[in-house]
């Protein structure tokens, strides 16, 4: 028997302010997002921006449905999207932020468990860590070097390349 660790951290920021210009305009594009949410059953909105590195900023936003279960986060609007369009190109980052017409969304959106699937998905696609910027809709911002560390022990996929192609 032996002991497996994973240490997890991040970075918080008090600002966006305190970003570099790039990260400072991503996180400005997934807090614009929110605003084209379609979230009328929550009215929590969520926005999504994801950079790529052939420099593109794609943004998303939750999509909600009627029949629940069938709505989309903004996370994985926006990073399907940006494959969809540019199915080459990495993923250099993400910024997650939220808004809600209610209250004042002070404390960092973190990715749901299934959003951090996906996105892991795209990390070992290119081989490169993906950075997660995490906010709300205004104050604090905090940061993540690589989906491994939302997401320890996510689903391994090369189990299923064992089939030979034919
Ligand atoms: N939501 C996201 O879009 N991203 C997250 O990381 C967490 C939750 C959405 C789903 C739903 O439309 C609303 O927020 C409330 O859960």
């Amino acid at each position: 028997m032996k002991k497996i660790t994973f240490t997890t951290e991040a970075l918080e920021y008090k600002s966006a302010e305190d970003l570099d210009k790039t990260m400072q305009k991503l996180v400005n594009a997934a807090r614009e997002a929110t605003q084209r949410a379609y979230a009328p059953y929550s009215n929590f909105k969520v926005g999504a921006a994801v950079l790529l590195d052939n420099g593109k900023i794609i943004t998303g936003n939750n999509q909600e449905n009627g029949a629940y279960p069938s709505g989309l986060c903004a996370e994985r609007v926006a990073v399907f999207a940006a494959a969809a369009q540019y199915p080459d190109a990495v993923v250099k980052a993400v910024a997650i932020a939220a808004f809600s017409p209610a209250f004042t969304v002070k404390n960092p959106v973190t990715p749901c468990g299934a959003c951090r699937q996906v996105l892991a998905e795209y990390e070992n696609k290119s081989g490169k860590p993906i950075k997660v910027y995490m906010t709300g809709n205004k104050g604090k911002v905090l940061m993540t070097d690589s989906i491994n560390t939302l997401l320890p022990f996510s689903f391994d996929a090369s189990g299923l390349l064992k089939i030979p192609k034919k």
